[in-house]
């Protein structure tokens, strides 16, 4: 039902001739739009991580993730995807308590395994912006990406919650975000399963922190 959405990409076909002008239109990148997505949404206690791996499944890494359930190309023929999509029943997944990924994460994550699934890094060389650095546009999309499969949804993780700001604001006050993200000692590294986030998303959360948490 959701793959829906891919549907218009199918008219640009004929006229962009190459794979790659596609690829360069949505630049999915699997660093940056997929490896987060599956950390964050599908490794908690008792899911896939590579101590539980439910069903087999471990998707903590590139390797592991593409060892098992994803067939490079044939995004339909994919497991991974095909429990994305399910509307419901056992096999949907994430499943409940945890919310189901955003329409933009699957479409992504199928763009992604018919690309032929590469274990690609992002050409990404924007400066870090940290001048002008708000709640809800630089920290939130950030917590959304990394953190909320744990943090987010009806059942956050280890009473820390980021459904809001207020629950944001606690653990910025306490040192407690901060301390997490730059992996001091002391606190639990964070993200949990997945490797820490990169420089930039540091410092636009420590710019925040610093000038006070504000709701922005
Ligand atoms: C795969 C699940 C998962 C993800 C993803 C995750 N967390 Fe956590 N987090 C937990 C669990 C479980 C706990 C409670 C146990 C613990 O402290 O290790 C926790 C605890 C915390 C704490 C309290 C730490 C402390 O020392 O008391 C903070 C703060 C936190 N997380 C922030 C984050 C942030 C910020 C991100 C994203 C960058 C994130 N978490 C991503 C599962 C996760």
């Amino acid at each position: 039902m959701k793959i829906k959405r891919l549907w218009w990409l199918l008219p640009l076909l004929p006229i962009a001739c190459t794979r790659e002008y596609v690829e360069d239109l949505r630049g999915v990148c699997f660093e940056r739009d997929v490896l987060p997505v599956f950390q964050s949404n599908c490794t908690q206690s008792g899911c896939h991580n590579s101590q539980d791996r439910e069903a087999g499944y471990d998707l903590t890494s590139y390797d592991n993730i593409v060892s098992h359930g994803i067939v490079p190309g044939d995004y339909k023929a994919s497991k991974i995807y095909k429990v994305l999509v399910l509307p419901g029943g056992d096999e949907a997944m994430p499943q409940s308590p945890y919310s189901r990924l955003s329409d933009e994460q699957i479409t992504n994550i199928a763009l992604w395994i018919d690309e032929g699934a590469p274990n690609s890094t992002c050409n990404d060389n924007t400066v870090c912006d940290t001048t002008d650095v708000s709640f809800s546009q630089s920290v939130m999309p950030i917590l959304q990406t990394y953190c909320n499969g744990c943090h987010g949804g009806s059942s956050p993780q280890g009473g820390v919650n980021y459904n809001n700001y207020n629950g944001v604001k606690t653990t910025a006050t306490s040192g407690k975000l901060l301390g997490s993200v730059q992996h001091l000692s002391g606190y639990s590294p964070m993200p949990q399963n997945a490797n820490k986030l990169s420089a930039c998303n540091i410092a636009i959360i420590k710019a925040w922190v610093d000038a006070g948490a504000p709701n922005n």
